[in-house]
């Protein structure tokens, strides 16, 4: 990772000492630990590192092989690494058919509308099963796909979104779902690198009281496929109300289709499960990097299918008899792997709900868990944040009992995570934060919550079979306890790790492996760490607290967004010249996007500039990014050679230290911009506030991968 040349920046990520105040154990209640399902400790033998990677075999007998694999671990083509080989399963035959025999009746999904008066809907496992065969059905005939082909959603939070999922993985189609939330052009640039040529959408669906146009998005997508050279021959629409439009685009003849219309030609129509190898493909799911372009992270079946129902089964405890409630978007790593697949592959009941955590109000949440009896919670502490901020005494209004719940996505501040445990879980439930990635497909690092017991902040050590490190810039381990923040590395493969980028092999093994790489020809696994891009400090307990993202990432409200697609965004804009992105600590979504931007000659800042900047942003990649403000400069700090010090500006945006700039090209340039942006924030309101030791720290790093 290269400095950025002209600084004199010696202080690397692993060499800042953060000082912060060790946080006091909580022990998991007593309750708890009698019916856990991991509560004998000869677990953590089971699975050290000298059972590796046969432990393994424990969650892949969690499934019901078509074919038994014969090497657990095949790691003759470094880092592509190979799970299960030999073995063959069908991830649908998985989720449903096989808890027919038991569970007909029993609920699979419960599906709770945001708007309050229409009906929470079941669907057991028999009408699951209908539903996923019909699709799967109308895929193959209708559509003409094939094992192997990919198939693009772009659904929101309704059960046909698992349906379509499980109607691919029965047929071995490579699903790809994007973000509700993300803009037309986002999914028509994922539908391109996918090379989708169908677009499974909605014409609708409720958020914050109000029925989106989503089918508005469809027409975009196909449109900016298109133009990267991708063909959509099929739009298939479901309908948010049954035989009832609720989008003011128009059907396209010959290309959209409503999937109400066409599916009665598939009634009761049964599909064959594909027996697909361990190693095939089961879905793409995007995220950001380093650079413009998203990875498309590719999934196993079998590997992947393995690790997310050994995980639901020890770190959620889900248990048959539980109501579990993930509160995610599917159209993110945790809604695939802890709604659908994980807790579907135990046989489990998982709620999902279509809206927002506070519509019509902060009880809302509550309500849900106590009506559907709801036994485990998870959610990202962007959510807790909300719901302490607008509902502090909500939860106690509620009946509700949890036994466990989870946090994910997000550094948690302590005294968050105790309103989470003493308000939100009445004291009564255990808590895991659990750390890990799209890339890695399930945990990597979490307390087992009946044997290890919680720290606030800390997600704990590394999962079972799972052996994280702290390692420095030059590869050496970064001594626990020492206080010392470094890069956090996996040293071992595990099942749920993803195969590659879709059509990016090279970028897969530059981004994810090569930094810390002792042999690139080396067949030995233990030659291969897994840099996950996070910083993060090892306690001398063993516990990792997770400190953020170290390339140029921002998480906002758990979403990962790359400053380079923010600013590719912002450069559409005619008389933009340069763009910055830079984060800002944020109260409730942990970190928002401030958007510094350089006019080209002749133009001169206006509002109206200022809009289409924020316009650019929702249209190329989605609300969610929203910059919170949009700073116009005369010029943006750079060192010698060109480079925007983003650094020195998030220093500013953040009214933090900027540091040593005596050395930029403009050194003048910062007080300019400086007194711009902090007289309008003034103004606005917005005060300084004083920052903890992880995030000046994280502002120090901002940048340095440019
Ligand atoms: O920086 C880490 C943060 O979220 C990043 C992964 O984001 P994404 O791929 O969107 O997956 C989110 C859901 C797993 C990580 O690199 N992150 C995730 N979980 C935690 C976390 N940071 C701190 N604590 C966590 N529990």
């Amino acid at each position: 990772m290269a400095l950025e040349e002209g600084t004199e920046v010696s202080v690397s990520e692993a060499q800042i000492a953060v000082h912060w105040r060790e946080e006091e154990y909580y022990a998991p209640p007593a309750k708890f630990i009698g019916q856990a399902n991991a509560s004998d400790p000869s677990i953590l033998a089971r699975f050290a590192e000298d059972n590796f990677p046969e432990c393994f075999k424990e969650y892949a007998d969690l499934l019901t092989w078509d074919t038994y694999w014969h090497t657990t671990l095949d790691t003759s083509d470094p880092p592509f690494w190979k799970w299960f080989v030999g073995g063959r399963l069908n991830a649908s035959y998985n989720c449903v058919d096989r808890h027919l025999a038991a569970n007909r009746n029993k609920a699979a999904l419960i599906w709770v509308p945001e708007p309050e008066e229409e009906e929470t809907r079941a669907v057991t496992y028999q009408e699951l099963h209908r539903r996923v065969n019909e699709f799967a059905a109308l895929l193959q005939d209708f559509c003409g796909l094939q094992t192997g082909d990919r198939v693009t959603f772009h659904l929101p939070m309704t059960p046909e979104l698992p349906i379509a999922m499980l109607a691919c993985a029965r047929l071995g189609i490579i699903h790809s779902q994007v973000f509700g939330g993300f803009s037309g052009t986002a999914c028509g640039g994922r539908i391109a690198d996918s090379g989708s040529r169908v677009l499974v959408t909605m014409d609708g669906y409720y958020r914050n009281g109000e029925l989106v146009d989503h089918k508005a998005k469809a027409d975009e997508a196909v449109s900016a496929a298109r133009e990267q050279g991708q063909e959509v021959d099929k739009v298939l629409v479901w309908r948010r109300h049954h035989g009832r439009y609720s989008s003011r685009t128009p059907m396209v003849e010959g290309r959209d289709f409503f999937v109400d219309e066409v599916l009665p030609r598939y009634r009761g129509r049964s599909v064959e499960p594909v027996s697909m190898p361990a190693e095939a493909p089961l879905f793409l799911m995007y995220t950001s990097g380093t650079t413009g372009r998203p990875k498309g992270c590719q999934h196993s079946t079998g590997g992947y299918l393995a690790y997310v129902a050994g995980t639901s089964r020890y770190y959620q405890d889900i248990h048959p008899e539980d109501t579990y409630w993930c509160f995610a978007d599917i159209g993110w790593i945790t809604g695939h792997s802890y709604i659908v697949y994980g807790p579907l592959a135990l046989g489990a009941t998982s709620v999902m709900y279509e809206g927002v955590p506070t519509y019509p109000d902060a009880g809302r949440p509550w309500r849900i868990a106590e009506d559907l009896g709801v036994t485990i919670f998870h959610t990202a502490p962007t959510t807790v944040r909300m719901l302490r901020k607008t509902g502090p005494d909500e939860p106690a209004k509620y009946g509700y009992h949890f036994k466990h719940m989870t946090t994910v996505g997000e550094p948690i501040e302590p005294e968050v995570w105790r309103w989470y445990h003493q308000t939100v879980g009445k004291g009564e439930a255990v808590i895991v934060d659990t750390w890990w990635q799209t890339e890695t497909g399930g945990f990597l690092g979490s307390t087992l919550p009946a044997l290890q017991p919680m720290k606030p902040g800390s997600c704990g050590p590394g999962v079972l079979g799972v052996y994280p490190t702290v390692l420095d810039e030059d590869g050496n381990v970064v001594e626990a306890g020492s206080g010392k923040a470094g890069n956090i590395c996996i040293r071992n493969p595990w099942p749920g790790i993803f195969q590659t980028i879709w059509g990016q092999p090279e970028r897969f093994v530059d981004t994810y492996y090569r930094k810390y790489c002792r042999d690139e020809k080396s067949t030995d696994w233990h030659d291969w760490p897994y840099f996950a891009g996070d910083g993060a400090v090892e306690a001398a307990d063993g516990y990792f607290r997770i400190l953020g993202r170290i390339d140029d990432v921002i998480n906002v409200a758990g979403h990962r967004l790359g400053t380079k697609e923010l600013e590719s965004a912002v450069l559409t804009v005619e008389e933009v010249a340069e763009a910055a992105a830079v984060p800002v600590m944020d109260e409730l979504r942990g970190r928002v996007v401030e958007m510094y931007v350089s006019l080209k000659p002749g133009y001169t800042a206006s509002t109206e500039i200022e809009q289409k900047v924020a316009g650019a942003i929702d249209s190329e990649i989605g609300k969610i990014a929203r910059p919170k403000n949009v700073w116009i400069v005369a010029d943006m700090p750079k060192t010698r050679s060109g480079k925007i010090m983003r650094r020195v500006i998030a220093g500013i945006s953040n009214f933090a230290d900027v540091g040593d700039v005596s050395t930029l090209a403009n050194p003048e340039i910062v007080e300019d911009i400086r007194h711009h942006v902090h007289s309008r924030k003034v103004e606005s309101g917005e005060l300084p506030r004083e920052l903890t030791a992880e995030e000046l720290a994280e502002i120090k790093a901002f940048g340095r991968t440019d």
